[in-house]
């Protein structure tokens, strides 16, 4: 099959009642497919920064309500100076460029991280396009940049400790709930699939909260290879896992399946 035709080819139909609502992806594998084609580091994330809305589409097609998207994590700041500066330069062009064709799907996007040392120009583009888009309700897409899973936590207590402080919250009134609704999105703390392309098997700081149920799955593709077909794939095997563990009808085995796995 070319990937022309792969390309074309319409997703796999999982019934909506085993679709996961809400999915995570770790944009990884940039710097590996820049070196085996004699790139930068950086083109290979300008690559990978260009499949954010085959990603979009390939959620849309399939039915996925949301993404959660690991773009920039506070562990990346120990990276090498011109990585993080074409990093940041990236994200500040790629949000500009994809704000309106993202607009136009049906995206909402929303920004999940600390505000901290991320380059101005950056905010701006992350705040412009949470604007832009902020009615739309297709597809609720959280961009996370500066962002990491302890950070967010440490910040959720934070807030929960000064309410407590201030009298306003008792601390017998702190539970899993709560918790929750002081993460960087109050109705965020459910993921049901997270993937991570790359063939590495770690979370990596990313949603450490929201995946406490999730089921993992890791492809070998490296991120700026990545295709609608390789988050449909994905899909398919969490359905499968679901109708195993939970006994649900159809059984999903004999759906078309990609190359990938
Ligand atoms: C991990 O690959 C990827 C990143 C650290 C950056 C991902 C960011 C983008 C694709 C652009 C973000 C765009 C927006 C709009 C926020 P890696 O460098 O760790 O790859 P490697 O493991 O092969 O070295």
């Amino acid at each position: 099959m070319t990937s022309t035709a792969r390309t074309a080819a319409p997703p796999p139909p999982v019934p909506a009642e085993l679709l996961p609502r809400t999915v995570a992806v770790a944009m990884d594998g940039n710097g590996r497919w820049a070196r085996a084609r004699g790139l930068s580091r950086s083109e290979g994330h300008r690559a990978g920064a260009e499949r954010l809305p085959e990603l979009a589409r390939a959620a849309l097609e399939i039915g996925v309500r949301r993404l959660v998207v690991y773009g920039f994590s506070t562990e990346n700041w120990r990276r090498s100076p011109q990585e993080v500066a074409a990093l940041m330069r990236l994200s500040e062009q790629a949000l500009g460029a994809q704000r309106e064709r993202l607009h136009a799907m049906g995206v909402r996007v929303r920004w999940s991280g600390r505000p901290g040392r991320l380059w101005r120009g950056v905010v701006r583009e992350l705040r412009a396009t949470e604007e832009l888009t902020r009615d739309n309700d297709r597809l609720t897409l959280d961009l996370c940049v500066n962002y990491g899973g302890q950070a967010e936590l440490v910040d959720a207590m934070a807030a929960i400790a000064r309410q407590a402080g201030a009298g306003v919250l008792r601390p017998e009134a702190v539970d899993e709930e709560l918790l929750g609704r002081h993460l960087y999105q109050a109705d965020g703390a459910d993921v049901e699939l997270f993937l991570r392309p790359s063939g590495e098997h770690r979370t990596s700081n990313f949603l450490l909260w929201q995946l406490a149920h999730a089921e993992l799955v890791f492809l070998d593709v490296l991120w700026p290879d990545f295709e609608r077909r390789h988050l449909w794939e994905a899909v398919r095997i969490y359905a499968e896992r679901r109708r195993r563990r939970e006994g649900v009808v159809p059984d999903l085995s004999s759906l078309p399946r990609s190359s990938t796995s």
